[in-house]
């Protein structure tokens, strides 16, 4: 083997053996740098006579040809090898099931309200929703509760600011003001109608919302849900009330034998006034009477506070715990579970 193919070889196995870039930028110099072998033997042609340097010179380049030739291919074949790498380290297992964003879902206090809704609805019951800060006159005073009634301390509550001092402005303590303010409203839509002798049409609406209380324990919460109900006609009476509700209670629970009942109690805003008991045929809570909501025929001094004269108006309200509901029908036995926020709780209700 003559001088220029063991030059060629040696390059070829110093490329091959460079295992990175550095290292086979390293291993040409040698070869093909500067002062490198290849550029010697041309710099060595000066001293040969024409004839002899056409003859070599040829013979060299052919030589530096073909150790160009294998650094490009080791060029190539490291280059190769670092994307392989690379789409290795990057690779995307485009089988793998997509991450899902989480999906949210109702509390199991809203899909209650949102039950109520439907049913009421589907009797001819408007929704309508109103201020979690209320007046005193809203709250206690126009429901025939004044400043002193002992009714009142029932309803310890969190006063805020606005308001007078007499009056002063609170968080709710229940959803019957809205009451006052759906009838006074729809009171003041019909009030021509009504100064010109002739009936307005009927009242008929469901109020659910947040109220508040100072109390805390298992089955209370300072913030609770209540759903306020009222109808107000010209010939409403218990009776209807009665129907009304055992229709709500059977068909919210699915039973049709559950069966009510209504137990005599006081609200200042009602007289008489009743509290409903539901009892279950079967079921964990067959046998038991449960609470679920209070109700009467609306005191005439509230019929006066909406507006309407008591003489020729009449109707009942009832107010029912939309959180008490929930608890009933999924059997859930601490309130506070559902304000806690823990979504290994909640996510139960999806
Ligand atoms: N507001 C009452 C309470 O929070 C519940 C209630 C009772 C509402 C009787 C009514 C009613 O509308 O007629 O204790």
């Amino acid at each position: 083997m003559n001088e220029l193919d063991a030059l060629v070889q040696t390059a070829t196995a110093q490329f091959e053996q460079a295992t990175t870039v550095t290292d086979l930028e390293n291993a040409k110099a040698q070869f093909l740098g500067k002062s490198g072998r290849v550029t010697e033997l041309m710099k060595g042609l000066a001293k040969l006579s024409v004839e002899e340097k056409k003859a070599q010179g040829a013979v060299i380049n052919q030589a530096k040809q073909a150790i160009e030739a294998a650094l490009q291919n080791r060029r190539a074949a490291l280059a190769r090898a670092e994307l392989e790498i690379q789409l290795k380290a990057e690779a995307l297992d485009v089988t793998l099931p997509g991450r899902q964003a989480g999906i949210g879902g109702l509390h199991p206090v809203s899909r209650t309200i949102e039950r109520i809704e439907a049913i009421f609805n589907s009797m001819g019951f408007d929704v309508a929703d109103g201020p979690e800060i209320e007046s005193d006159w809203f709250n206690f005073t126009a429901l025939n509760t004044p400043a002193d009634h002992p009714a009142r301390s029932m309803h310890d509550t969190f006063y805020v600011e606005g308001g007078s001092a007499e009056a002063p402005n609170l968080l709710r303590t229940h959803t019957s003001p809205m009451q006052i303010r759906h009838a006074v409203q729809h009171v003041k839509k019909y009030r021509a109608l009504i100064d010109a002798g002739q009936d307005m049409p009927e009242i008929r609406v469901i109020a659910p919302g947040r109220t508040y209380r100072v109390d805390s324990d298992a089955t209370h919460s300072p913030m609770f849900h209540q759903c306020e109900g009222l109808w107000i006609g010209r010939n409403v009476s218990f009776k209807d009330l009665r129907v009304i509700f055992t229709e709500f209670c059977r068909t919210y629970f699915e039973s049709d034998d559950l069966v009510l009942r209504f137990r005599p109690s006081f609200f200042p805003f009602t007289e008489p006034s009743a509290e409903v008991d539901i009892q279950f045929a079967s079921g964990p809570l067959a046998g038991r009477w449960l609470e679920v909501a209070g109700c009467g025929q609306v005191h005439p001094n509230v019929v006066r506070n909406m507006g309407l004269d008591p003489e020729h108006y009449i109707g009942f309200a009832f107010g029912m715990g939309p959180d008490r509901l929930t608890m009933l029908r999924y059997g859930v036995n601490d309130l506070r579970l559902f304000f806690d926020g823990d979504l290994r709780f909640l996510s139960q209700f999806q």
